[in-house]
């Protein structure tokens, strides 16, 4: 049985296990997988609420706790989207005409509203294309998308919110998954470097492992603030995790890097991206 609580997230109470009756010449990993499957109650509730995956439940939890699909108001790119339940949700709890892009090596079933890509996100080809799409999309309409008048000053980086549920299909050696899932969110955070705006937010999942302190070290250096977060949703037993970064601000990682450094990334920054107002205002909101 599942409840709602006061704080909006959802805390489980299963009655009664079901068992799988027959094994039917399944591997024990598979039986044991089908087993917690069935008596998963958020695998009841995604199923109820139409939701095409429980991983929906995640990203909610995530979103009652930051807020951040409500603020965004030009685009969100969900990374990693098969079968598209933050899909979903993104589009359930947007406020304004925001862009929402998918991708993922894995095609899935059309959702209104959504352009997706069915890519492999580590090409760097791919990256770039997804660049390009993301500034075409955004500036056609640069006048015309803002629905809600006191919206936020225009950027020229649209990007508002990057999302990274991206994860390896698990090799069973515990090692090697690690590698390439850091690997994933190291190519996850870069693209949020070159996409998103002042301002924007980024959330990748990683699963718990050594190289992770060098991940949420980089992090720092350009959000303000970065947080680990561990949805109730995600089982107990697996070492998945969240990293929530909120408040890009290219500032910092240009004061962290070298004099010379700086003032080339200073100069190039202020031709390429910056409009002046927008500057401003995000030197408010930092202050
Ligand atoms: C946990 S699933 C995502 C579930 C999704 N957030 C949802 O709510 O439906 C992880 C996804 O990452 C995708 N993925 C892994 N490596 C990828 C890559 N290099 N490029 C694109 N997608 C990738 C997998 O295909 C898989 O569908």
């Amino acid at each position: 049985m599942l409840k709602k609580h006061k704080s909006n997230l959802i805390t489980t109470t299963v009655n009664k296990k079901s068992k799988l009756r027959t094994a039917k010449g399944r591997k024990l990993s598979s039986t044991k997988w089908l087993n917690r499957h069935i008596n998963d109650p958020y695998v009841a509730l995604a199923k109820q609420r139409g939701y095409r995956s429980r991983a929906a439940f995640k990203l909610i939890e995530i979103d009652d706790c930051f807020n951040f699909i409500s603020k965004a108001s030009s685009c969100i790119v969900d990374l990693g989207s098969s079968p598209g339940s933050w899909l979903q949700v993104i589009l359930e709890r947007k406020q304004y005409k925001t862009h929402l892009i998918g991708i993922d090596l894995t095609q899935i079933k059309t959702i209104e509203g959504i352009k997706f890509f069915c890519r492999d996100f580590m090409n760097t080809d791919v990256a770039q294309e997804l660049q390009h799409i993301i500034i075409n999309l955004c500036t056609a309409n640069l006048h015309t998308n803002r629905k809600i008048e006191n919206s936020k000053p225009l950027s020229t980086t649209h990007v508002d919110l990057v999302l990274s549920d991206l994860a390896p299909f698990t090799s069973g050696f515990k090692d090697n998954d690690q590698i390439r899932m850091i690997d994933l969110a190291k190519n996850a955070l870069y693209f949020a470097k070159q996409n998103l705006k002042i301002g924007g937010n980024f959330i990748t999942k990683i699963f718990t492992c050594n190289q992770q302190q060098d991940l949420v070290n980089e992090m720092n250096s350009c959000f303000k603030k970065t947080k680990l977060f561990k949805p109730k949703a995600s089982y107990s037993n697996s070492t998945e995790i969240f990293i929530v970064a909120q408040n890009f601000f290219i500032w910092i990682s240009l004061l962290n890097s070298d004099k010379t450094k700086f003032t080339t990334n200073f100069i190039l920054f202020l031709i390429s991206n910056l409009v002046l107002d927008e500057l401003l205002y995000n030197i408010v909101q930092y202050c």
